[in-house]
């Protein structure tokens, strides 16, 4: 029977996925491999000669016809990294997108001393749980409108060892309380433009996480139309945003009573986080 090294097992896996049309297929053959070999990824350079087992070798096909199939990997694996921080992550949440990082940046950044928070639609939890390891907050809310996605938050929760209140409500349903901060990153991709997604997307993660009504700007209106009963006197909203959002948003917000409207920017210079004051 042929001998498989990392080396060669990854030369071969990384043409297999081309061959399929994955995208980085090198990084996703790397990521398979030291996840089923438990290694580092850069660990897996310093060994190139050493043999993989049957039962490695077993894994690692399965792995890989599901990812020529476009599944995502983070699907197929059950585990993500946000914000340096291990995530599970199933078909019934959102893969928490690397731009969604900078959200928590510049809350981690921008806020000290915050009593508490709510988080609407926390899918997997990425960005309040984040938050809570990084900020000193007493009382900390999630909401999502998805049972199955709040026990994968909760799983995080506790992975990641931080306290937070998650339950299910329809936005504001369930929410009596008023906070320092509310933050989101609701769905917000129109009718259109979900038509465009790639495949990996499209027929894998939740369309619920995804699509907004009224050309993507659903949650956003909703959200702000209600949010005046929810903040404290100087409480503030921080949204993700699309990048063509940033006007109508504004607009939504100044319709109900909000001045302090301030608009930042990604790495690639779209518009990106939102931040909406009280007062
Ligand atoms: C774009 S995902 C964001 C997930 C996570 N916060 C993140 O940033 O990775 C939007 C989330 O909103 C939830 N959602 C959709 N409709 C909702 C509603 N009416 N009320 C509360 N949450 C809702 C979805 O289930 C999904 O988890």
């Amino acid at each position: 029977m042929r001998v498989w090294t990392i080396r060669k097992l990854l030369d071969w896996l990384t043409a297999q996925l081309k061959k399929n049309e994955i995208t980085s297929p090198k990084q996703n053959a790397e990521t398979i491999i030291s996840h089923v070999l438990q290694m580092k990824r850069l660990d897996i350079y310093l060994q190139p000669e050493k043999e993989i087992s049957e039962a490695q070798l077993k894994i690692i096909l399965e792995i890989t016809t599901r990812r020529k199939k476009h599944e995502p990997l983070q699907y197929i694996l059950g585990e993500t990294e946000f914000y340096g921080y291990k995530f599970k992550v199933s078909n019934s949440v959102l893969i928490p997108r690397p731009e969604t990082e900078l959200l928590v940046e510049k809350i981690i950044h921008e806020e000290k001393n915050i009593d508490n928070i709510l988080d609407i639609g926390t899918g997997s939890g990425a960005i309040i749980i984040a938050l809570a390891k990084n900020l000193d907050t007493e009382n900390i809310d999630a909401v999502d409108i998805s049972e199955s996605a709040l026990k994968i938050a909760q799983q995080n929760a506790d992975l990641n060892n931080v306290e937070i209140n998650f339950f299910r409500s329809d936005i504001y349903e369930n929410i009596t309380n008023k906070y320092d901060l509310i933050i989101s990153n609701p769905p917000y991709i129109s009718q259109d433009e979900y038509e465009l997604l790639p495949k990996e997307i499209k027929d894998h993660e939740p369309r619920s996480a995804l699509h907004a009504e009224n050309n993507g700007l659903y949650f956003y209106k909703k959200i702000l139309q209600n949010a005046k009963e929810h903040l404290t006197e100087f409480g503030k909203i921080y949204f993700e945003i699309g990048y063509d959002q940033a006007e109508k948003i504004t607009g939504i917000a100044k319709e109900n009573g909000f001045s302090k409207i301030q608009v930042f920017k990604d790495l690639n210079g779209f518009d990106r986080i939102m931040r909406i004051i009280n007062r």
